[in-house]
């Protein structure tokens, strides 16, 4: 393995990256192995973060990495447009267990993003093929993140994603957020206050026409603007007014998909059912990119009542790829083998603990938590937004722990193999880098 640091760093453009900032001083990571990675300089690097939200079942998790070598020597590659190759077909079966058959279908992409805008895509092509073409809106909410793709965007909410990119899709109209500090500060699980703002779906309604909206799309949990959590009852309410209108509820689990709430999915856990999940990530542990999108069979049937033919113009040249269905195979094997959600609930409450002793701290004006994810909101530098938390990612990342930042917030998500150990391990340094910072 070539551990030395690259000759050059120029030609890389990296993603959402301060890139002039990163190149001057870089972090730079070689292996990786359970919940640890390591540096360049040799250092270990606590994963906090579970990479970007996408290793739940620790690095180089031994099983993954054998069945993604075993598939590579045997089938590379193998399209799968008028196509298939048997691990596809394979996984999709065991995707349908997985979901505790609430779910009939499942279509691969190659990463959130494009999960993403193919069930935007399905909801509009399913109100076409049912007669009901005149379903074009869609409603995404303030502060949602769904990927980088135009149709992600557009019903995305963070300003600074899409304020350089216009002019995005027409007919798309927001929900507002769920994040109210003054009434829902220091909360574990599901906030208290905010379901009636799922209500804010009839003024949408009563504005457009229920008969103009195809589909509302939502983060059970947003992740990336934050972790903001849902109030209690607001997803319940937001599914009975979607079924009221006949518009499609999808459920954006990327992040959420695979055990972070400890269960296999969020919509286990509050125990909603939309018309189509989003996931990708923890779908093959990170190992190799995929996606993919879970439709109800009602979904599914509009298409194959069509006319004869192909039945969705859609689809990626890796949709399905030999070896990310081996890594989801291998996933979902090890979920089950090493009872990788019976850990993440066991660990749960100390976690919780641990992140909420930060209470009281330097800075610190909310923590909130569900399932093994924490968001811990920093007060802001005056006039320079964000700086704050971003100079304790720094610091975390050279005291050797991997945390996340958004803005002022610092979001946790460790791998779901997580011990006490690693917890006192991340909450102790966190604790010493909140009380010496600016
Ligand atoms: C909720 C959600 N949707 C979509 C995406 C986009 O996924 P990707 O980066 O794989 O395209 C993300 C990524 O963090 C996400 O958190």
């Amino acid at each position: 393995m070539n551990e030395s640091r690259p000759a050059s760093m120029s030609s890389f453009w990296m993603p959402f990256t301060n890139n002039r900032d990163f190149k001057a001083n870089p972090r730079l990571l070689v292996s990786a192995e359970g919940m640890y990675y390591k540096d360049v300089d040799g250092n270990t690097v606590l994963d906090g973060t579970a990479g970007l939200w996408c290793v739940p079942c620790g690095h180089a998790q031994p099983k993954i990495v054998a069945a993604v070598r075993e598939m590579v020597g045997q089938l590379d590659f193998a399209p799968t447009f008028q196509m298939g190759h048997p691990a596809a077909f394979d996984l999709a079966e065991k995707l349908m267990d997985y979901t505790g058959h609430r779910f009939g279908h499942v279509f691969y992409t190659n990463s959130g993003s494009e999960a993403v805008d193919t069930a935007l895509k399905m909801a509009l092509a399913y109100h076409r093929a049912r007669g009901e073409a005149g379903r074009t809106r869609l409603i995404g909410r303030e502060r949602g993140y769904h990927g980088v793709g135009f149709g992600g965007i557009s019903v995305g909410g963070i300003g600074g994603n899409r304020r350089t990119f216009g002019p995005l899709l027409p007919g798309v109209d927001h929900l507002p957020h769920t994040h109210n500090l003054e009434k829902n500060a220091y909360s574990r699980g599901e906030p208290e206050h905010g379901a009636n703002l799922a209500d804010e779906l009839e003024r949408i309604v009563a504005l457009h026409d229920a008969s103009t909206i195809a589909a509302v799309i939502v983060e059970p949990v947003a992740g990336s603007t934050g972790v903001l959590i849902p109030p209690k009852g607001y997803l319940k309410r937001l599914r009975e007014l979607c079924t009221k209108h006949g518009i499609l509820l999808i459920f954006d689990e990327v992040i959420t998909g695979f055990g972070r709430l400890t269960t296999p999915f969020a919509f286990d856990y509050f125990d909603v059912i939309p018309d189509m999940v989003t996931a990708a990530k923890g779908l093959t542990n990170g190992m190799v990119p995929m996606g993919a999108v879970f439709t109800q069979q009602h979904i599914h049937d509009a298409f194959m009542d069509g006319p004869a033919g192909i039945e969705l113009f859609h689809g990626y040249t890796y949709s399905g790829h030999p070896l990310a269905c081996a890594a989801a195979l291998a996933t979902l094997e090890v979920f089950e083998e090493q009872k990788i959600l019976d850990n993440a609930k066991a660990v749960q409450e100390y976690w919780t603990d641990a992140v909420h002793s930060l209470k009281g701290l330097p800075h610190v004006i909310d923590i909130r938590t569900i399932g093994l994810v924490a968001g811990i909101e920093l007060a802001p530098i005056d006039g320079k937004p964000g700086a704050r938390a971003f100079s304790a990612f720094k610091k975390a990342f050279a005291d050797g722990v991997l945390i996340r930042t958004t803005g002022d917030i610092i979001a946790l998500s460790p791998p779901l193999v997580l011990e006490k150990k690693h917890i006192d391990e991340l909450f102790g340094k966190l604790a010493t880098i909140l009380k010496n910072l600016d």
